[in-house]
């Protein structure tokens, strides 16, 4: 398929996404950006993520934020506003709104607009005494939060350990920019824990291969979406733990020599070089401590399950100047 045909370029998502891959695909260490994994099947196979007996991230999220939800809901003042990065479908955040009668209003902030209506209905629905104010927009980039609430004290939420999938440099950069929000005072952040390479590696390999399925995604949707023929057969799926960099690095590795059509362009693959596409850092008490104090923040708390698998930080926004 050449350009000229591919199903829908006018679209400024997908012409984004050509200059993104074009832009990864081109480069001398070859990356695709893990945004491009969520579109609706990405999203399908991330919910089955979450579900799989070896991703423990989301189940133990979930259980430390019930066994605390009142104190950490009680970090919002009365009459406050709780705002959540990527938010999705409000699934951890309904524990806090139900620990949290005391909470006025709630501001989730995701990059798919029709699916944030649809959740802040539902949210309404069962919360009506909440001010719900969903915001298209996507927390790599700075967030107009609405003018309504500029007086209001705020609490930012950033669950599921998804500010280890940002390079460094934009991990403390979205904190930073969430120090600058009118009336924050504290910020509430899951973050995966260093532990066992083992279980790490399988958090990310599964046996079912779900992972693998919903990594080589982004190939199919480059195929579909922008006219590309990669044959995905000639890749296979890799997690690999990066001891020095404290993270689980995802990637997609040619099987044999050869090239990929996109956008006009000729790509070479050799055999086993790779395509970076995630990487997911794992944290320690001391280096949440040091992501945090970067963006003018300190630690008040690190919430953590039995086994320290998940740790839930409560970070207080240090004083200006
Ligand atoms: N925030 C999740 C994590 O790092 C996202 C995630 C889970 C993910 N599994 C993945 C991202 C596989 C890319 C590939 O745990």
């Amino acid at each position: 398929m050449t350009l000229a045909n591919a199903p829908s370029l006018h679209d400024k998502t997908t012409r984004a996404f050509l200059r993104d891959a074009i832009q990864g695909l081109t480069s001398a260490r070859k990356s695709l950006s893990p945004k491009w994994l969520y579109d609706s099947a990405g999203s399908a196979l991330f919910e089955e993520i979450t579900g799989l007996p070896e991703y423990y991230p989301t189940r133990t999220e979930i259980s430390i934020l019930r066994s605390h939800a009142a104190d950490l809901a009680g970090y919002v003042p009365k009459g406050g506003a709780l705002v959540e990065l990527g938010s999705g479908a409000s699934i951890k955040t309904r524990l806090l709104l139900d620990a949290g009668p005391h909470i006025a209003a709630y501001v989730p902030v995701d990059i798919s607009a029709a699916f944030l209506h649809a959740t802040a209905d539902d949210l309404r629905a069962r919360y009506p005494h909440l001010a719900v104010h969903p915001t298209v927009g996507d927390f790599v980039n700075p967030i107009a939060l609405p003018a309504a609430l500029h007086d209001l004290p705020k609490v930012g939420f950033f669950p599921g350990s998804t500010i280890g999938n940002l390079e460094p440099l934009d991990a403390t950069a979205l904190l930073a920019r969430a120090r600058a929000w009118p009336g924050i005072e504290t910020f509430i952040l899951g973050a995966d824990l260093v532990k066992d390479p083992q279980v790490l590696i399988d958090a990310y390999d599964d046996a079912a291969g779900v992972t693998a399925r919903f990594i080589t995604n982004i190939l199919m949707r480059m195929n579909t979406e922008l006219g590309a023929d990669f044959d995905v057969d000639r890749f296979d799926y890799i997690a690999e733990w990066n001891a020095e960099a404290a993270q689980i690095e995802m990637s997609l590795m040619a099987k044999v020599d050869h090239h990929v059509s996109l956008g006009g362009q000729d790509i070479p693959f050799a055999k086993h070089e790779r395509i970076a596409v995630s990487q997911s850092r794992k944290y320690t008490i001391g280096s949440l401590g040091n992501l945090a104090n970067a963006a003018g923040w300190s630690v008040q708390e690190v919430v953590t399950d039995a086994e320290s698998n998940f740790g839930v930080a409560v970070l207080k926004a240090q004083s200006a100047g």
